[in-house]
């Protein structure tokens, strides 16, 4: 029997893409937004609260870097994976797709070390009998953006970004041959 690929695998980079952007990037800005509400909620719950305010700072830097992450995947990678789809190779833009890719998974390691950090601060989301309704709420937030974040970084590091790589690859040895 043959076994058929997922269909994630044998779509277009542009299909990869948008299914990424639908899946990934738009439920995370939606998470976002939700917990620095709660966190806004929280603060107000309890001004001198540590944990919240240490919790709020390194969501604030978590939040900036994740911003910057996709906005740099969807104004400048993927637009060169299009570049990729349309037959042409990126290669006097930034010297090969690898290039920016390996940026990408460089912030998807400080990512990680930002959830780190936050696990530490909230001793990996740990329920007490202090934890109030809203914190409760904004932990459960925290772990949704968290363990979407895993799939959303390997389905681009290991399908998505190979696909761009050796479709890449293929133009420039057609280009030799
Ligand atoms: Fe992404
Ligand atoms: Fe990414």
């Amino acid at each position: 029997m043959i076994e058929q690929e997922p269909a994630f695998k044998v779509s277009s980079l542009k299909q990869m893409v948008e299914h990424v952007l639908k899946e990934h990037h738009e439920p995370t800005r939606l998470w976002i937004e939700q917990a620095k509400a709660l966190l806004r909620k929280a603060a107000l719950e309890d001004m001198d609260s540590a944990l919240i305010n240490k919790l709020g700072m390194s969501f604030q830097s978590l939040a900036m870097t994740m911003h910057m992450h996709m906005e740099k995947e969807e104004e400048v990678l993927f637009p060169m994976f299009q570049r990729i789809e349309d037959g042409l190779n990126t290669e006097k833009f930034c010297g090969g797709i690898e290039n920016p890719i390996r940026v990408m998974e460089n912030e998807h390691k400080e990512l990680d070390l930002h959830f780190e950090r936050i696990r530490r601060i909230t001793n990996n989301f740990q329920v007490t009998q202090e934890t109030t309704p809203v914190v409760n709420e904004l932990y459960e937030v925290l772990k949704s953006i968290e363990s979407d974040l895993k799939i959303h970084s390997e389905r681009e590091e290991c399908e998505l970004f190979p696909a761009a790589v050796v479709r890449e690859k293929k133009i420039v040895e057609r280009r030799m041959e």
